[in-house]
């Protein structure tokens, strides 16, 4: 990998960010291309401290088109694709799922196709696909998704990013193609779009606003740092077995009530209580549940712990006081998201809360 060339797709989104910025500063001999056509969800900005480093060139542009895909190849003569890019918000697939079909599953073929045309004959190439624990369906009270867990896909979104390993896992099949798939838990940190909901929460709860938690709240997530994630990605591209998945997760489970007031109580603590005297957990609001929410992931990390000696390095509680850190240090950041063109989308999605 030291020499390596990569594209990454969706590098301008959270993970994406996070992870060009750990590959940058890890491989110091590679170059790096950001495939990214800027969706709501693309900013930027999230890379603006490496715009300028020689060795990262950003193309404005979507994974479905074949001829822009094929002529970065060729360009860039590359030789590992990290493929990020997607629509990635489960609650937009059910309002929307067309944007989910095309990008998920025809722009996850259209890099399959540009890569199997590009490598053929060479064995130094890699192509790994980040996908999600969602994949797996719900658990019950107990159990673990592993990667043996048959999928079960329940919304647009997941049902869209299975369909996308399964086209991995043919290529692999088919064209003996080297593939590698990632699944990963829930990720939380620093560039985490504010419709997810750690950050919705932290800049809700900051402006003294009423704090949305679907159903009865005791949903369970299995939450992972995003660094963490990373570095678990950049571990399977160096030492992955091709044909085989990973399953990536943080032993983290927590019930989304929990995390909710965790990050009141944290934030009280930081910053002071609310001008009216009140704790933020006054904020919470149960609302309308997410129609067909999963009630419970979680994921055993056992075989990329085994197999390749990953490790999450931060506890939860440690990344939650970290991401608060960030978002208080970085509130720019979301005021710009939250005063774009987003604001009039939540707006009309939501109402006024
Ligand atoms: P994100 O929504 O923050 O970013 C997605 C990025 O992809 C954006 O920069 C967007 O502009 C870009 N993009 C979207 N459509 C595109 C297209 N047609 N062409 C080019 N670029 C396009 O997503 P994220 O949370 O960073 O997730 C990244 C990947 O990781 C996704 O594949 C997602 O399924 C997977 N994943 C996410 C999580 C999580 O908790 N966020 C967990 C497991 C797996
Ligand atoms: O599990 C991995 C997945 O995690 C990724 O594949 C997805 O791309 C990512 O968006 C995330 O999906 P979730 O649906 O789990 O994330 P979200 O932040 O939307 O919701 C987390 C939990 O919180 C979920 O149970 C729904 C609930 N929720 C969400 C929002 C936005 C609320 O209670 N209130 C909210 O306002």
């Amino acid at each position: 990998m030291e020499g390596a060339n990569l594209i990454v797709t969706g590098g301008c989104g959270f993970i994406g960010s996070n992870f060009v910025r750990m590959v940058l500063t890890e491989l110091p001999n590679c170059r790096l291309v950001n495939l990214d056509n800027l969706t709501y969800a693309g900013n930027p900005k999230n890379l603006a401290d490496v715009e300028n480093d020689p060795r990262y060139r950003f193309v404005k542009g979507d994974i479905c088109d074949a001829e822009l895909v094929a002529s970065i190849f060729a360009e860039e003569k590359i030789d590992t694709v990290v493929h990020f890019a997607a629509e990635s918000h489960v609650d937009r697939s059910i309002t929307g799922p067309a944007a989910f079909i095309q990008t998920n599953i025809v722009g996850t073929f259209t890099l399959l196709e540009a890569a199997r045309t590009a490598w053929q004959g060479r064995d130094d190439v890699r192509f790994l696909h980040v996908s999600t624990d969602e994949v797996y369906g719900s658990l019950g009270e107990t159990g673990l998704f592993t990667e043996e867990t048959s999928y079960d896909p329940r919304s647009p979104y997941s049902a869209s990013k299975a369909s996308s390993d399964h086209l991995v896992s043919a290529y692999h099949h088919t064209y003996d193609f080297p593939t590698l798939i990632t699944n990963c838990s829930n990720n939380y940190g620093p560039y985490h779009f504010p419709e997810k909901l750690i950050p919705l929460i932290i800049s809700n709860a900051l402006n003294g606003k009423e704090l949305p938690v679907y159903g009865d709240g005791k949903n369970v997530r299995d939450w992972l740092y995003v660094v963490d994630h990373c570095a678990a990605i950049l571990k399977v591209l160096q030492q992955g077995v091709f044909g085989e998945t990973y399953n990536i997760g943080g032993n983290n489970e927590k019930q989304n009530i929990e995390v909710v007031q965790t990050v009141c109580d944290l934030l009280d603590e930081k910053v002071g209580l609310l001008s009216s005297g009140e704790t933020r957990r006054s904020l919470i609001r149960f609302v309308k549940d997410r129609p067909g929410h999963d009630r419970r992931y979680a994921i055993d990390a056992g075989k990329i712990r085994r197999e390749l000696g990953w490790e999450p390095s931060v506890t939860f509680e440690q990344g939650i006081e970290q991401t608060i850190e960030w978002y208080l240090n970085h509130r720019e950041w979301v005021e710009e998201i939250l005063s774009g063109s987003y604001r009039d989308y939540y707006a009309q999605q939501y109402g006024e809360r």
